[in-house]
């Protein structure tokens, strides 16, 4: 859904200032987020990664549609000592749109 994906273009300015996505995404203060979507946690190269999204991703966590909505609506409380300075999205729609727009950014 092309409207789906333009939203979640927009609702990504909150997360541009630590993430990149697209060609030229290198890790910053967050790791780039290219491929993101069914990848295991912390398993994007070179980023260095807490502790505690470490043991997520060692526990199996996966980013898919069900966990990534649970992290992004509240970060701290999906991943209990995630460095990761975000308060959350509180509306559903946009971690809807924002699933829709990083599905589009491929290894
Ligand atoms: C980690 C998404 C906003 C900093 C992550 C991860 C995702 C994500 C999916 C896990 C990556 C992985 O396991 O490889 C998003 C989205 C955002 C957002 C969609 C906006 C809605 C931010 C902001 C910051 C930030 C604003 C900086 C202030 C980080 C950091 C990590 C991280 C440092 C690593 C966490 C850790 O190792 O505990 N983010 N993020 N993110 N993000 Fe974000």
């Amino acid at each position: 859904d092309p409207e789906l994906i333009k939203a979640g273009e927009k609702v990504f300015r909150k997360c541009k200032a630590c993430h990149k996505v697209g060609d030229s995404a290198k890790n910053g203060v967050g790791p780039m987020l290219n491929g993101i979507i069914d990848r295991p946690a912390a398993t994007v190269d070179g980023f260095s990664y807490s502790g505690a999204m470490k043991k997520a991703g060692e526990e199996g966590v996966i980013w898919n549609a069900e966990n990534l909505t649970a992290y992004l609506e509240s970060p701290k409380g999906f991943v209990k000592g995630t460095k990761m300075s975000f308060a959350g999205l509180r509306k559903e729609k946009d971690v809807t749109a924002i699933i829709a727009y990083l599905s589009t950014f491929a290894e």
